[in-house]
Protein backbone atom coordinates (compact mmCIF):
# COMPACT_ATOMS: atom_id res chain seq x y z
CA UNK A 1 0.00 0.00 0.00
CA UNK A 2 1.90 3.21 -1.32
CA UNK A 3 2.50 5.15 1.84
CA UNK A 4 4.29 8.75 2.74
CA UNK A 5 5.91 10.90 5.62
CA UNK A 6 7.81 13.99 6.20
CA UNK A 7 11.16 14.23 7.83
CA UNK A 8 12.08 17.35 9.66
CA UNK A 9 15.66 18.52 9.19
CA UNK A 10 17.98 21.45 9.51
CA UNK A 11 17.25 22.15 5.59
CA UNK A 12 13.58 21.63 6.02
CA UNK A 13 11.10 19.23 5.91
CA UNK A 14 10.99 16.22 3.04
CA UNK A 15 8.98 14.18 1.73
CA UNK A 16 9.33 10.02 2.03
CA UNK A 17 7.51 8.53 -0.73
CA UNK A 18 6.76 5.14 -0.49
CA UNK A 19 4.85 3.76 -4.16
CA UNK A 20 5.47 1.28 -6.38
CA UNK A 21 6.59 2.77 -9.89
CA UNK A 22 7.97 6.13 -8.57
CA UNK A 23 11.69 5.48 -10.74
CA UNK A 24 9.39 5.32 -13.88
CA UNK A 25 7.28 8.42 -13.04
CA UNK A 26 10.72 10.55 -12.00
CA UNK A 27 12.10 9.41 -15.38
CA UNK A 28 9.36 10.93 -17.01
CA UNK A 29 9.46 14.18 -15.04
CA UNK A 30 10.26 17.62 -16.85
CA UNK A 31 12.90 19.97 -15.29
CA UNK A 32 16.22 20.96 -14.94
CA UNK A 33 17.70 17.68 -13.69
CA UNK A 34 21.09 15.63 -13.89
CA UNK A 35 20.82 12.25 -12.75
CA UNK A 36 23.81 10.11 -11.16
CA UNK A 37 23.00 6.65 -11.25
CA UNK A 38 23.51 3.17 -10.71
CA UNK A 39 25.72 1.43 -13.95
CA UNK A 40 22.90 -1.37 -13.73
CA UNK A 41 20.30 1.12 -14.94
CA UNK A 42 22.47 2.71 -17.82
CA UNK A 43 20.24 0.82 -20.57
CA UNK A 44 16.64 2.12 -18.67
CA UNK A 45 18.40 5.74 -18.70
CA UNK A 46 19.37 5.65 -22.46
CA UNK A 47 15.71 4.40 -23.62
CA UNK A 48 14.75 7.37 -21.92
CA UNK A 49 16.88 9.50 -23.55
CA UNK A 50 18.28 10.81 -20.22
CA UNK A 51 22.09 11.22 -20.12
CA UNK A 52 22.96 10.04 -16.85
CA UNK A 53 26.30 9.92 -15.37
CA UNK A 54 26.78 6.22 -14.75
CA UNK A 55 28.55 5.15 -11.49
CA UNK A 56 29.85 1.59 -11.15
CA UNK A 57 29.07 0.91 -7.59
CA UNK A 58 32.06 -0.06 -5.66
CA UNK A 59 34.00 0.88 -2.62
CA UNK A 60 36.27 2.81 -5.03
CA UNK A 61 33.78 4.66 -7.07
CA UNK A 62 32.68 6.27 -3.33
CA UNK A 63 36.59 7.80 -2.93
CA UNK A 64 37.24 11.40 -2.58
CA UNK A 65 39.45 10.91 -5.86
CA UNK A 66 36.84 9.96 -7.81
CA UNK A 67 34.67 12.90 -6.70
CA UNK A 68 36.45 14.56 -9.36
CA UNK A 69 35.66 13.09 -12.04
CA UNK A 70 31.96 13.23 -10.86
CA UNK A 71 32.10 17.11 -10.93
CA UNK A 72 33.20 17.51 -14.05
CA UNK A 73 30.43 15.34 -15.31
CA UNK A 74 28.26 17.59 -13.53
CA UNK A 75 29.88 20.80 -15.36
CA UNK A 76 30.21 19.52 -18.64
CA UNK A 77 26.31 18.33 -18.25
CA UNK A 78 26.06 22.19 -17.70
CA UNK A 79 24.83 21.97 -14.07
CA UNK A 80 24.07 25.05 -12.49
CA UNK A 81 23.33 26.07 -8.55
CA UNK A 82 19.24 25.97 -10.19
CA UNK A 83 19.73 21.95 -11.06
CA UNK A 84 18.62 19.41 -9.34
CA UNK A 85 20.79 16.42 -9.01
CA UNK A 86 18.78 12.59 -8.92
CA UNK A 87 20.62 10.13 -7.48
CA UNK A 88 19.60 6.62 -8.28
CA UNK A 89 21.17 3.60 -6.90
CA UNK A 90 22.25 2.15 -2.85
CA UNK A 91 24.16 3.39 -0.76
CA UNK A 92 27.67 4.26 -3.07
CA UNK A 93 26.22 6.21 -5.59
CA UNK A 94 23.60 8.13 -2.59
CA UNK A 95 27.28 8.95 -1.22
CA UNK A 96 28.57 10.16 -4.21
CA UNK A 97 25.38 11.88 -5.04
CA UNK A 98 24.81 13.51 -1.78
CA UNK A 99 28.77 14.43 -1.23
CA UNK A 100 28.75 16.17 -4.59
CA UNK A 101 25.29 17.84 -4.41
CA UNK A 102 26.67 19.40 -1.01
CA UNK A 103 29.93 20.88 -2.26
CA UNK A 104 28.75 21.57 -5.85
CA UNK A 105 28.71 25.45 -6.32
CA UNK A 106 28.90 25.16 -2.61
CA UNK A 107 25.07 22.78 -2.54
CA UNK A 108 22.51 22.32 -5.11
CA UNK A 109 19.10 20.50 -4.14
CA UNK A 110 19.29 16.55 -4.89
CA UNK A 111 16.52 13.97 -5.00
CA UNK A 112 17.29 10.31 -4.27
CA UNK A 113 15.43 7.06 -5.37
CA UNK A 114 16.95 4.12 -3.59
CA UNK A 115 17.38 1.19 -5.22
CA UNK A 116 19.17 -1.53 -2.71
CA UNK A 117 16.71 -2.71 0.14
CA UNK A 118 19.61 -1.54 2.56
CA UNK A 119 19.56 2.14 0.94
CA UNK A 120 14.89 1.61 0.98
CA UNK A 121 15.11 0.65 4.95
CA UNK A 122 17.88 2.79 6.11
CA UNK A 123 20.21 5.30 4.34
CA UNK A 124 18.10 7.02 2.50
CA UNK A 125 16.91 8.91 4.78
CA UNK A 126 19.22 11.66 7.09
CA UNK A 127 21.20 13.12 4.89
CA UNK A 128 24.52 11.91 5.38
CA UNK A 129 27.27 11.03 2.76
CA UNK A 130 30.34 9.41 3.94
CA UNK A 131 33.30 9.35 1.19
CA UNK A 132 36.48 7.33 1.62
CA UNK A 133 39.71 8.77 1.96
CA UNK A 134 43.01 6.25 1.07
CA UNK A 135 42.35 3.31 2.98
CA UNK A 136 40.69 4.34 5.31
CA UNK A 137 36.27 4.30 4.95
CA UNK A 138 33.77 6.85 5.54
CA UNK A 139 35.76 9.39 6.66
CA UNK A 140 35.05 12.20 5.52
CA UNK A 141 31.69 13.54 4.77
CA UNK A 142 28.64 16.15 5.20
CA UNK A 143 25.19 16.49 6.09
CA UNK A 144 23.27 17.79 3.31
CA UNK A 145 19.01 16.32 3.46
CA UNK A 146 17.42 15.68 0.16
CA UNK A 147 14.29 17.41 -1.35
CA UNK A 148 12.32 14.15 -1.67
CA UNK A 149 13.55 10.42 -1.22
CA UNK A 150 11.26 8.37 -3.60
CA UNK A 151 11.56 4.83 -2.68
CA UNK A 152 9.94 2.76 -5.36
CA UNK A 153 9.74 -1.29 -4.07
CA UNK A 154 9.23 -2.73 -7.28
CA UNK A 155 13.04 -2.08 -7.39
CA UNK A 156 13.71 -4.67 -5.57
CA UNK A 157 12.67 -7.24 -7.89
CA UNK A 158 16.56 -7.56 -9.36
CA UNK A 159 17.96 -8.09 -5.71
CA UNK A 160 19.81 -10.85 -4.42
CA UNK A 161 18.86 -12.71 -1.59
CA UNK A 162 22.32 -11.41 -0.33
CA UNK A 163 21.31 -8.42 -0.78
CA UNK A 164 18.24 -8.45 0.92
CA UNK A 165 19.36 -9.98 3.83
CA UNK A 166 21.78 -6.92 3.91
CA UNK A 167 19.15 -4.71 3.75
CA UNK A 168 17.27 -6.95 6.37
CA UNK A 169 19.90 -6.66 9.03
CA UNK A 170 19.79 -2.95 9.03
CA UNK A 171 16.29 -2.66 9.25
CA UNK A 172 16.11 -4.69 12.21
CA UNK A 173 18.58 -2.67 13.84
CA UNK A 174 16.97 -0.02 13.41
CA UNK A 175 13.95 -1.18 14.76
CA UNK A 176 15.61 -2.90 18.34
CA UNK A 177 17.24 0.41 18.52
CA UNK A 178 13.81 2.14 18.44
CA UNK A 179 12.72 -0.64 21.15
CA UNK A 180 11.36 -3.64 21.88
CA UNK A 181 7.59 -3.10 20.76
CA UNK A 182 8.98 -1.88 17.52
CA UNK A 183 11.04 -4.59 17.08
CA UNK A 184 8.36 -6.97 17.68
CA UNK A 185 5.92 -5.19 15.04
CA UNK A 186 8.77 -5.49 12.41
CA UNK A 187 9.44 -8.95 12.83
CA UNK A 188 5.47 -9.92 12.64
CA UNK A 189 5.97 -8.71 8.73
CA UNK A 190 7.74 -11.92 8.78
CA UNK A 191 10.83 -10.20 7.55
CA UNK A 192 13.02 -12.54 4.95
CA UNK A 193 14.72 -12.77 1.73
CA UNK A 194 11.91 -14.11 0.06
CA UNK A 195 9.40 -11.37 1.42
CA UNK A 196 7.57 -10.27 -1.82
CA UNK A 197 7.60 -6.75 -3.64
CA UNK A 198 4.48 -5.61 -1.11
CA UNK A 199 5.83 -6.99 2.05
CA UNK A 200 9.01 -4.89 1.71
CA UNK A 201 7.29 -1.77 1.29
CA UNK A 202 5.68 -2.62 4.55
CA UNK A 203 8.83 -3.28 6.77
CA UNK A 204 11.15 0.19 4.67
CA UNK A 205 8.05 1.49 6.24
CA UNK A 206 8.45 0.70 9.65
CA UNK A 207 12.37 0.83 9.48
CA UNK A 208 12.20 4.37 7.97
CA UNK A 209 9.27 5.55 10.47
CA UNK A 210 11.79 4.47 13.76
CA UNK A 211 14.78 5.88 11.98
CA UNK A 212 12.68 9.12 11.70
CA UNK A 213 12.76 9.48 15.16
CA UNK A 214 16.43 8.83 15.69
CA UNK A 215 17.42 11.58 13.07
CA UNK A 216 14.95 13.87 14.17
CA UNK A 217 15.68 13.88 17.84
CA UNK A 218 19.63 14.14 16.57
CA UNK A 219 20.40 15.17 13.24
CA UNK A 220 23.95 15.61 13.87
CA UNK A 221 24.85 12.43 15.42
CA UNK A 222 25.62 13.55 18.68
CA UNK A 223 23.79 11.34 20.84
CA UNK A 224 20.41 9.14 20.18
CA UNK A 225 21.26 9.21 16.73
CA UNK A 226 25.03 7.52 17.17
CA UNK A 227 22.97 4.41 19.00
CA UNK A 228 22.01 3.48 15.17
CA UNK A 229 26.03 2.55 14.73
CA UNK A 230 25.41 -0.70 16.87
CA UNK A 231 27.54 -3.40 14.63
CA UNK A 232 28.99 -0.41 12.64
CA UNK A 233 32.53 -0.33 14.19
CA UNK A 234 32.72 -4.39 14.60
CA UNK A 235 31.25 -4.56 10.84
CA UNK A 236 33.04 -1.77 9.33
CA UNK A 237 36.33 -3.95 10.54
CA UNK A 238 34.72 -7.00 9.16
CA UNK A 239 34.18 -5.43 5.87
CA UNK A 240 37.91 -4.05 5.71
CA UNK A 241 39.47 -7.42 6.64
CA UNK A 242 38.29 -9.17 4.16
CA UNK A 243 38.84 -6.87 1.30
CA UNK A 244 35.07 -6.08 1.33
CA UNK A 245 34.28 -9.22 0.30
CA UNK A 246 31.63 -9.33 2.91
CA UNK A 247 29.20 -6.34 2.10
CA UNK A 248 28.36 -3.67 4.34
CA UNK A 249 24.88 -5.07 5.75
CA UNK A 250 25.84 -8.54 6.20
CA UNK A 251 28.80 -7.27 8.33
CA UNK A 252 26.85 -5.05 10.28
CA UNK A 253 24.77 -8.12 11.15
CA UNK A 254 28.07 -9.83 12.09
CA UNK A 255 29.40 -7.18 13.77
CA UNK A 256 26.08 -7.14 15.95
CA UNK A 257 26.31 -10.62 17.02
CA UNK A 258 30.17 -10.11 17.71
CA UNK A 259 29.31 -6.64 20.01
CA UNK A 260 26.22 -8.93 21.74
CA UNK A 261 29.08 -11.39 22.02
CA UNK A 262 31.30 -8.55 23.85
CA UNK A 263 28.49 -7.84 26.47
CA UNK A 264 27.97 -11.38 27.44
CA UNK A 265 32.50 -11.43 27.92
CA UNK A 266 31.92 -8.22 29.80
CA UNK A 267 29.50 -10.04 31.92
CA UNK A 268 26.10 -9.27 30.63
CA UNK A 269 23.07 -11.66 30.61
CA UNK A 270 20.73 -11.61 28.22
CA UNK A 271 18.14 -13.88 29.47
CA UNK A 272 15.88 -11.32 30.91
CA UNK A 273 15.32 -9.95 27.92
CA UNK A 274 13.71 -12.24 25.09
CA UNK A 275 14.06 -10.13 22.37
CA UNK A 276 17.83 -10.43 22.46
CA UNK A 277 17.88 -14.19 21.61
CA UNK A 278 14.85 -13.38 18.80
CA UNK A 279 17.08 -10.57 17.15
CA UNK A 280 19.77 -12.66 17.65
CA UNK A 281 18.12 -15.68 15.70
CA UNK A 282 16.82 -13.49 12.87
CA UNK A 283 20.11 -12.05 12.02
CA UNK A 284 21.64 -15.86 11.97
CA UNK A 285 18.81 -16.81 9.79
CA UNK A 286 19.46 -13.95 7.41
CA UNK A 287 23.22 -13.68 7.28
CA UNK A 288 22.97 -17.74 6.96
CA UNK A 289 21.30 -17.35 3.12
CA UNK A 290 24.64 -15.23 1.80
CA UNK A 291 26.67 -18.16 -0.45
CA UNK A 292 30.13 -18.39 0.13
CA UNK A 293 29.93 -16.40 3.22
CA UNK A 294 32.03 -19.14 5.65
CA UNK A 295 34.42 -19.31 2.62
CA UNK A 296 34.76 -15.73 3.03
CA UNK A 297 34.87 -15.55 7.05
CA UNK A 298 37.70 -18.20 7.05
CA UNK A 299 40.37 -16.24 5.32
CA UNK A 300 40.08 -12.88 7.88
CA UNK A 301 42.06 -13.22 11.07
CA UNK A 302 41.27 -11.81 14.37
CA UNK A 303 44.41 -9.94 14.02
CA UNK A 304 43.45 -8.01 11.16
CA UNK A 305 40.04 -7.48 12.44
CA UNK A 306 41.34 -5.79 15.71
CA UNK A 307 43.55 -3.39 13.81
CA UNK A 308 40.87 -2.26 11.66
CA UNK A 309 38.59 -1.99 14.98
CA UNK A 310 41.19 0.21 16.73
CA UNK A 311 41.08 2.75 13.07
CA UNK A 312 37.13 3.47 13.52
CA UNK A 313 36.70 6.64 12.99
CA UNK A 314 34.47 6.42 16.13
CA UNK A 315 36.82 5.88 19.15
CA UNK A 316 38.70 8.56 20.76
CA UNK A 317 42.06 8.78 21.24
CA UNK A 318 42.29 6.85 24.82
CA UNK A 319 39.45 5.20 24.50
CA UNK A 320 37.31 2.80 22.23
CA UNK A 321 33.82 3.65 21.48
CA UNK A 322 31.17 0.63 20.93
CA UNK A 323 27.48 0.41 21.09
CA UNK A 324 26.51 -2.66 23.07
CA UNK A 325 23.10 -4.20 24.31
CA UNK A 326 22.04 -3.90 27.93
CA UNK A 327 20.76 -6.25 29.86
CA UNK A 328 17.13 -5.35 29.28
CA UNK A 329 17.53 -5.25 25.36
CA UNK A 330 18.02 -1.79 25.06
CA UNK A 331 21.44 -0.08 23.48
CA UNK A 332 23.68 2.07 24.86
CA UNK A 333 26.87 3.63 24.12
CA UNK A 334 29.87 2.29 26.08
CA UNK A 335 33.44 3.10 26.52
CA UNK A 336 36.87 0.44 26.93
CA UNK A 337 40.04 1.93 27.62
CA UNK A 338 42.48 1.46 24.70
CA UNK A 339 44.44 -0.97 26.09
CA UNK A 340 45.50 -5.20 26.08
CA UNK A 341 42.71 -6.02 28.09
CA UNK A 342 40.10 -4.42 26.13
CA UNK A 343 41.79 -5.75 22.69
CA UNK A 344 41.71 -9.45 24.43
CA UNK A 345 37.98 -8.82 24.78
CA UNK A 346 37.29 -7.48 21.35
CA UNK A 347 39.35 -10.38 19.88
CA UNK A 348 37.32 -12.93 21.91
CA UNK A 349 34.49 -11.45 20.61
CA UNK A 350 35.20 -11.42 17.44
CA UNK A 351 36.57 -15.13 17.15
CA UNK A 352 32.69 -16.69 18.77
CA UNK A 353 31.28 -14.83 16.13
CA UNK A 354 33.46 -16.42 13.59
CA UNK A 355 33.35 -19.72 15.00
CA UNK A 356 29.65 -19.01 15.06
CA UNK A 357 29.80 -18.68 11.14
CA UNK A 358 32.27 -20.91 10.20
CA UNK A 359 30.79 -23.87 12.15
CA UNK A 360 27.39 -23.13 10.51
CA UNK A 361 25.92 -25.96 8.72
CA UNK A 362 26.56 -25.58 5.02
CA UNK A 363 23.42 -25.72 2.70
CA UNK A 364 22.08 -29.12 2.20
CA UNK A 365 23.84 -31.05 -1.21
CA UNK A 366 21.53 -31.53 -4.20
CA UNK A 367 20.13 -34.85 -4.60
CA UNK A 368 21.90 -37.05 -6.24
CA UNK A 369 19.88 -37.81 -9.92
CA UNK A 370 18.26 -41.54 -10.25
N1 LIG B 1 25.35 7.60 3.83
C1 LIG B 1 24.75 6.75 4.62
O1 LIG B 1 23.94 7.13 5.48
C2 LIG B 1 25.03 5.29 4.48
C3 LIG B 1 24.37 4.39 5.32
C4 LIG B 1 24.59 3.02 5.14
C5 LIG B 1 25.47 2.59 4.17
N2 LIG B 1 26.13 3.50 3.39
C6 LIG B 1 27.08 3.03 2.38
O2 LIG B 1 26.36 2.38 1.35
C7 LIG B 1 27.22 1.42 0.72
C8 LIG B 1 26.46 0.13 0.52
O3 LIG B 1 25.33 0.43 -0.23
P1 LIG B 1 24.26 -0.65 -0.70
O4 LIG B 1 24.36 -1.86 0.13
O5 LIG B 1 22.98 0.08 -0.76
O6 LIG B 1 24.69 -1.09 -2.14
P2 LIG B 1 25.72 -0.54 -3.24
O7 LIG B 1 25.37 0.83 -3.64
O8 LIG B 1 27.09 -0.85 -2.76
O9 LIG B 1 25.36 -1.53 -4.44
C9 LIG B 1 25.65 -2.90 -4.33
C10 LIG B 1 25.40 -3.59 -5.67
O10 LIG B 1 23.99 -3.66 -5.91
C11 LIG B 1 23.71 -3.30 -7.26
N3 LIG B 1 22.32 -2.82 -7.28
C12 LIG B 1 21.83 -1.66 -6.80
N4 LIG B 1 20.49 -1.63 -6.92
C13 LIG B 1 20.12 -2.81 -7.50
C14 LIG B 1 18.87 -3.39 -7.87
N5 LIG B 1 17.69 -2.76 -7.66
N6 LIG B 1 18.88 -4.61 -8.45
C15 LIG B 1 20.04 -5.27 -8.66
N7 LIG B 1 21.25 -4.80 -8.30
C16 LIG B 1 21.29 -3.58 -7.74
C17 LIG B 1 24.78 -2.28 -7.57
O11 LIG B 1 24.98 -2.16 -8.96
C18 LIG B 1 25.99 -2.88 -6.86
O12 LIG B 1 26.60 -3.84 -7.67
C19 LIG B 1 28.44 1.31 1.60
O13 LIG B 1 29.51 2.02 1.00
C20 LIG B 1 28.03 2.01 2.89
O14 LIG B 1 29.12 2.58 3.56
C21 LIG B 1 25.91 4.84 3.53
ZN1 LIG C 1 25.03 0.73 7.86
Amino acid sequence: MPTSFDVESSAGRYLVEIVPGLFERTLAEPGERVFIADAFLADAFRDAGLDAITIEADEHAKSLDRMTEVIVALRERRATRGTELVAVGGGVVQDVAAFAASVYMRGVAWTYVPTTLLSMTDSCIGGKSSINVGRYKNIVGTIHPPRAVLVDPALTLTLSAEQKAAGLCEAAKICLCRGPEVFDRYLALQPSVDADADRLAAIIDESLRAKKWFIEVDEFDRAERLLLNFGHTFGHALEAASGFAVSHGIAVGLGMNAALHLGELMGRDYGRAPQVARFRRHIAELVGTVDGLAAALSLVTVRALLYAFGSDKKHARDRFAVILVTEDGGVERSFLPRDDASAELIGRAYRCMLDEHLAAPAAAPALAAE
